[in-house]
């Protein structure tokens, strides 16, 4: 009887497959498909070597090509505005391997929901990005930069340099600010690490995150059942189950303290994402329950991290290998800093610094945090050229390749800010700069981030010069979010008020 099912599902899979090379017989095919494995050895991401650049696809076919997952799955990548534009703009559903990885932590969030969900919520929680909410952010965000600042002036010693790898420092820091503005939780992460006592939230998210990856990058692992079974699978419902037990926890205490608010000093003097979940309301009155306001938490806490660590990073690094351009960020924040007779950033000083804000926009676009984005067609999607994508196959936008498509810009694997000046932004074309996505599903948190990163580093410049560890070479690891294989290694000197 199984063997059955199986010969019968095997047949189903083949027609499917012969009904996607049918459909898309006028896309171009990667090269080097395997007849079985499809593209998927090219895929694997400690297998650099088996990897091909991204040259090897988009000199041959500029716009746009179809790679194999394995046998039966075809996936359309886009590295063209053009096309980009086409997918971007629907509301077709996230869901594919990774998203669906990511599931039994964020559940059915903002991220991964999709049709009258997502809309729903997106409705709801718009507000919290509401300028007025965050203007008090901006606070946060300098205590954390600050404690940054104090630490690693603590690690220097005279003479001795400071090499410190970018993403681990700067990861507490974003986890730090965000714990602060979406549960009002002083984790104090920053000092923790240095004695190694890391709060058990902070100690679950991160593993999450590299169980997330290293689950990708392990083929065998994608199938649930061997991956419930393996070593990993266990360490990935544990730590499942600290997270959401912890931010269980905090949602319930906060709701006593709504309900007995005369039993609970409350000091704050902003408001947090937690307060805006719990008070959101539908026009019937009904609000968020308390699993969807756990899931949007632990979305909130997993895009607002690491994206932004990992944008911080790249800048940091593009920084220091262009001494020229860091030293004009600085002349700049210092001047802003001496108009004001100040050297802490506030939220009305944030449009007061464009030459930072164009090479943080640059360094995005050379090193895009999210450096793909995919959907799954629900229905046919038509590109500008007419060629039809069926419904059923995916599409994977490659960030990476359309910030750096020679179609669209000038000399794109030059560092040149000024492409973000005022005159120029008026000539890029829709869809050309999509670090934040754009469509209806565009990040929600790109305001906030922008904030975060505008006066961490402004504080950082203000503080230190960074220069390269050439000790550790920097490769691109593009995963879910944009690392460095071996971490990005800078030595960090103190700046005086003299320099
Ligand atoms: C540099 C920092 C960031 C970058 C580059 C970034 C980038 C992105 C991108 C590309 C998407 C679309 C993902 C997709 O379609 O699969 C996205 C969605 C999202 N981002 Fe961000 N993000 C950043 C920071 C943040 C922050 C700080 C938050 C929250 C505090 C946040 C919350 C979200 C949420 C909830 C979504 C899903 C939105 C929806 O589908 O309606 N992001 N982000």
């Amino acid at each position: 009887m199984t063997m059955v099912m199986l010969l019968v599902k095997l047949g189903q899979l083949i027609r499917r497959r012969m009904a996607f090379e049918k459909a898309l017989a006028a896309f171009p095919v990667a090269p080097e498909r395997h007849w079985l494995l499809g593209h998927l050895p090219k895929l694997t991401g400690n297998l650099k070597e088996k990897r091909w650049g991204m040259e090897a696809i988009t000199v041959p076919y500029p716009k746009y090509c179809v790679l194999w997952a394995g046998p039966f799955l075809p996936i359309v990548l886009v590295y063209h505005h053009e096309a980009a534009k086409a997918i971007l703009s629907t509301s077709e559903p996230k869901e594919d391997y990774i998203f669906d990885m990511i599931r039994p932590w964020l559940g059915d969030g903002l991220l991964l929901s999709y049709g009258k969900k997502w809309a729903r919520n997106r409705r709801l929680l718009t507000p919290g990005f509401h300028f007025d909410v965050l203007r008090p952010y901006a606070k946060i965000f300098q205590g954390s930069a600050n404690d940054l600042v104090s630490k690693w002036r603590r690690m220097y010693h005279d003479g001795e340099p400071l090499s410190r790898e970018m993403f681990t420092d700067v990861s507490l820091l974003t986890l730090d600010s965000l714990l602060k503005c979406i549960f009002s939780v002083e984790s104090n992460c920053q000092e923790e690490a240095e004695t190694n006592q890391k709060h058990p939230y902070i100690r679950g998210v991160v593993e999450l995150s590299q169980l997330i990856m290293a689950r990708f990058r392990f083929l065998p692992h994608h199938i649930d059942l061997l991956y419930h079974l393996s070593y990993n699978g266990y360490k990935w419902r544990q730590a499942n189950n600290l997270v959401h037990s912890y931010t269980r926890s905090v949602i319930q205490k906060r709701k006593d303290a709504i309900q007995h608010p005369e039993a609970i000093k409350d000091e704050r003097k902003y408001v947090d994402f937690l307060d805006i979940l719990l008070s959101a309301k539908d026009e019937d009155g009904s609000g968020l329950t308390d699993q969807e306001i756990q899931d949007e938490v632990d979305t909130f806490m997993f895009e607002g991290h690491d994206t932004t660590s990992s944008g911080l990073s790249w800048f940091l690094f593009n920084m220091a290998i262009r001494p020229e351009i860091q030293v004009k960020c600085q002349k700049e924040v210092d001047d802003y800093f001496r108009s004001k007779g100040k050297d802490q950033l506030d939220w009305d000083d944030l449009n007061n610094l464009p030459y930072l804000t164009m090479c943080l926009k640059e360094s995005m676009r050379m090193n895009p945090p999210v450096p793909n984005i995919a959907r799954r067609l629900t229905r046919d999607l038509t590109f500008p050229d007419g060629n039809v994508v069926p419904a059923g196959a995916f599409i994977t936008t490659i960030i990476m390749g359309v910030h750096h498509s020679p179609l669209t810009w000038k000399e794109a694997e030059l560092f040149i800010p000024e492409r973000f000046s005022s005159e120029n932004l008026k000539n890029m074309p829709p869809y050309s700069y999509v670090p934040f996505s754009a469509g209806p599903r565009n990040c929600i948190g790109q305001n906030f981030a922008m904030n975060e990163m505008k006066i961490t580093l402004a504080t950082l410049l203000h503080n230190f010069d960074f220069t390269l560890n050439p000790a550790v070479k920097v490769d691109i690891d593009d995963s879910v979010i944009q690392r460095a294989a071996n971490g990005i290694h800078l030595f960090i000197k103190p700046r005086t008020l003299q320099d």
